[in-house]
């Protein structure tokens, strides 16, 4: 059986699903255009993507060969889970193993937002700094100050445990529905409504899935809600904040700061964004470490290997 891992991994995870199937790589780490990823995926049963590979009824149509795509990464927005089912093609992700290492990532963007580190490093680097000041970036705290989280699940849970727990910040979320009271306990989180966790955020932190109703779920009439103090941190997926209506915000100080790992249209970033200085901008890396991003590469490959030898793959999203 022939596989496409359509991005440049490990090359531990090749060896080991070379062992299994004749592999195609993609050694320049090129990003396919549809027509290519088609084209690369004729012939084959299987396919290792990433999150920058879009699967959707056209790519099956036109892949009949296709069995089974594992995705590197928990958020599977660039699946057409429906069209999968709907062809019998096992679709899976990488939960779980992601959770504590985005969770870092997060609150630590959250801090360095709240406390101005990229805006005073580049100060720093221009060399403007001419001597100290009592007013110079004054930022504002995070130990104590509300932790307001939007999508409660696994991530989110995470980041609020380190708030509460090392920070003693009072902890809000909203999410679709509401956590179980002793797990609420364990994170010492409160919920309530999407209106209020936007009115008493100090640091909003935001780790929803993308769909079509979680689209713009941040736009201007949600920006206006919040503190002119309060940060907005994105760790989830671009398109859930409306980024123009977010430069507009930040720009005008209705807010003081962002930090932003995801963007719309990435890796496009919104030159309006790139302009501000109220704002910590990174190329979508909160799951980037070593450890676990091979963690997550073995779990695409584990899902891989299983659903194409007749065994249980560790984490379908459908079956
Ligand atoms: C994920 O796992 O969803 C991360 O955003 C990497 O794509």
């Amino acid at each position: 059986m022939k596989v496409l891992i359509a991005r440049r991994v490990f090359d531990s995870v090749v060896e080991r699903l070379a062992a299994h199937f004749e592999v195609e790589t993609n050694p320049e780490d090129t990003v396919f255009s549809k027509a290519e990823l088609i084209a690369r995926l004729q012939g084959k049963a299987g396919a290792f993507i990433t999150g920058s590979e879009r699967i959707d009824a056209e790519v099956l149509d036109a892949c009949p060969g296709l069995k089974a795509v594992c995705n590197m990464a928990v958020g599977y927005n660039n699946i057409d889970l429906a069209a999968c089912t709907a062809r019998g093609v096992l679709a899976s992700n990488t939960p779980d193993v992601l959770t504590e290492t985005t969770a870092d990532f997060g609150f630590a963007l959250m801090m360095a937002t709240a406390r101005r580190m990229a805006e005073s490093e580049h100060f720093l680097r221009r060399g403007e700094w001419s001597k100290w000041a009592v007013d110079m970036f004054t930022g504002s705290d995070v130990h104590g100050a509300t932790l307001a989280i939007l999508g409660m699940g696994r991530i989110g849970r995470a980041i609020a445990r380190r708030g509460h727990l090392g920070f003693g910040m009072p902890v809000i979320y909203h999410n679709r529905s509401r956590l179980a009271p002793e797990l609420e306990a364990e994170v010492g989180a409160r919920y309530v409504s999407k209106e209020q966790l936007l009115k008493e955020a100090d640091h909003l932190v935001i780790v929803l899935p993308y769909s079509a109703e979680s689209h713009h779920s941040i736009g201007a009439a949600e920006l206006a809600l919040m503190k002119p103090q309060a940060t907005l941190t994105n760790v989830a997926r671009g398109g859930i904040v409306d980024d123009a209506a977010l430069a507009q915000a930040l720009r005008e100080r209705r807010i003081a700061a962002a930090g932003l790992d995801v963007f719309e249209g990435e890796p496009r970033v919104h030159p309006d964004l790139l302009a501000l200085p109220n704002v910590v901008l990174t190329p979508h890396i909160a799951s980037a470490t070593v450890k676990t991003r091979l963690a997550m590469a073995n779990l695409a490959s584990d899902n891989l290997i299983a659903a194409l030898t007749g065994a249980a793959p560790p984490t379908p999203l459908n079956s």
